[in-house]
């Protein structure tokens, strides 16, 4: 059954080793290095924009504790993660750990899949950008015209020209390399959070105890939505949504899921860490934690500052001092948002890369994708198609439903890697792992429920377009990466 042909373990990092070094991604990431790449990611548009919208329509002031259980699914998933890039620190993420376990069109499908996340991920981010950016520029003065700041459809728009700009910038710095690149970050990780310490510490000054008051507000029916846009959940078992109540607190783990995407691209960087068997759990789980952490406490501030109900749903962290009178932060805050999400398109972009990288290693998509750079060490050309790619996305699709397709991708990659961490202790019992998940098989298992049960919240055209985009990935597998792949024996042959 080739479709089901595994990359053994030891033949991926041996891929790494004995890779000629044009091929070879330099070792130089430490364990900080990795925690500020995946802060740099995870905090984003999710914090700087959904909290509004999810506290205002879904959870009300405990919209806290929907980032807390969105970040114990995720958190259920980091471990599983963390088991794997310890256990084969290769480039490639949930893509190679899926090749050494659940087999070849498996793998595929999951590198398929996040090549979807992060560009979409990214092209999503951008437009968020734009939008700081633009309001930014219109305090200073500057107003730029609605038809190139918008895609077409929306509010006159004709194209986003900034978000563009944006991912053809980024794309250009990660050309330059790696170290440049976490260098960069480094500085916008700092201004970001510090950013996000401003709020959680001054807004505590604002804070009216009647804003907590009720602190979980009574359910309320949505009623049943019509067509495509009902959660699945309706669709298979008639459950309808729910605004508020400790139902409405579940439905917006969906939502501000996306807040924590990123900690599994820091496992995309594997292959660059200098000692990934220690620093790939400390990079993961310490993202993860630092982050859930921030959420927490910055979107209680938030919603004590300014009732729920008057929420904004663009800039809440900026519009809640601007409530309260204080539009200086306000314009702090914009700026810390412009800052920040350019290190988040910057990961997505380079995460995207490596999965790229390894999958036309493996012979899956064209081999001269995955030549690096010999100056800049970089795997440069699929680096620029697919930041070519993800700026024509920015600029001219609205993306707001689309936001979702990266959720439902991401969970899904989380839980094949799951499922993957129980075989490959079975498959393979002797390999050392650094980092073992504890209580196997209940956290995998946790693991693989909690993204089910989110997943069911997301609306069926989500799930719709996640399938075709699935059924293209296998007709590409079935024209390309099935005959082109390393592991036939004739190519094999052929390569050596
Ligand atoms: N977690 C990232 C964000 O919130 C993708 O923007």
């Amino acid at each position: 059954m080739s479709l089901f042909r595994t990359k053994t373990v030891e033949d991926s990092i041996r891929d790494t080793e004995a890779e000629a070094p044009e091929h070879r991604l330099r070792r130089e990431l430490s364990a900080l290095d990795l925690v500020v790449f995946g802060v740099g990611v995870i905090i984003g548009t999710g914090i700087f924009v959904l909290t509004g919208q999810v506290a205002k329509d879904k959870a009300g002031p405990a919209v806290a504790i929907s980032f807390i259980l969105a970040a114990v699914v995720c958190g259920l998933a980091a471990l599983c993660y963390a088991e794997f890039s310890s256990t084969v620190p290769v480039a490639g993420s949930a893509y190679t750990f899926s090749y050494a376990t659940l087999g070849e069109l498996p793998a595929w499908i999951i590198g398929w899949d996040l090549i979807l996340e992060f560009a979409l991920a990214a092209a999503v981010v951008s437009v968020g950008w734009s939008g700081y950016a633009a309001s930014l520029l219109d305090t200073l003065g500057l107003t730029l015209p609605a038809a190139i700041v918008s895609p077409p459809g929306e509010e006159g728009g004709v194209v986003n020209v900034p978000a563009i700009l944006l991912v053809l910038a980024v794309t250009a710095v990660l050309v330059l390399g790696v170290k440049i690149s976490s260098r960069v970050n480094a500085v916008v990780v700092a201004i970001k959070v510090s950013v996000v310490l401003l709020v959680i510490i001054a807004g505590l000054f604002f804070v009216k105890r009647d804003n907590y008051t009720p602190f979980i507000p009574p359910s309320e029916p949505t009623g049943a939505v019509e067509g495509a846009k009902a959660p699945l959940m309706q669709v298979l078992f008639g459950i309808e949504p729910v605004s508020f109540g400790w139902l409405g607190i579940f439905a917006a783990i969906a939502i501000v899921f996306f807040a924590y995407i990123g900690f599994d691209i820091v496992a995309t960087a594997a292959e660059e860490a200098r000692r990934p068997q220690r620093d790939m759990p400390i990079g993961l789980l310490g993202s993860l934690a630092i982050t859930a952490v921030l959420y927490a406490a910055v979107s209680t501030v938030v919603v004590g500052m300014q009732n729920y109900t008057q929420l904004s749903e663009e800039a809440p962290l900026a519009d809640a001092f601007k409530s309260v009178g204080k539009p200086v932060f306000a314009t702090i805050i914009s700026f810390g948002a412009v800052a920040g999400l350019t290190t988040v398109v910057l990961i997505l972009l380079l995460g995207q890369s490596r999965v790229f990288f390894s999958m036309s290693r493996d012979g899956l998509l064209p081999a001269w994708l995955s030549a690096v750079h010999p100056r800049f060490g970089t795997p440069y050309r699929s680096t620029v198609l697919m930041g070519v790619i993800a700026a024509v996305l920015a600029g001219f699709i609205p993306l707001s439903a689309l936001a979702e397709l990266v959720n439902i991708g991401t969970l899904f990659a989380f839980l094949v890697v799951s499922i993957a961490v129980l075989i490959l202790r079975r498959t393979r019992p002797d390999l050392p792992r650094a980092f073992r998940v504890p209580l196997v098989p209940l956290v995998p298992v946790l693991s693989v429920l909690g993204c089910l049960f989110v997943m069911l919240n997301l609306p069926l055209d989500t799930w719709l377009r996640f399938l075709a985009w699935m059924a293209i990935g296998i007709v590409v597998y079935f024209a390309y990466g099935r005959r082109h792949s390393r592991l036939r024996p004739d190519v094999r042959h052929k390569a050596g």
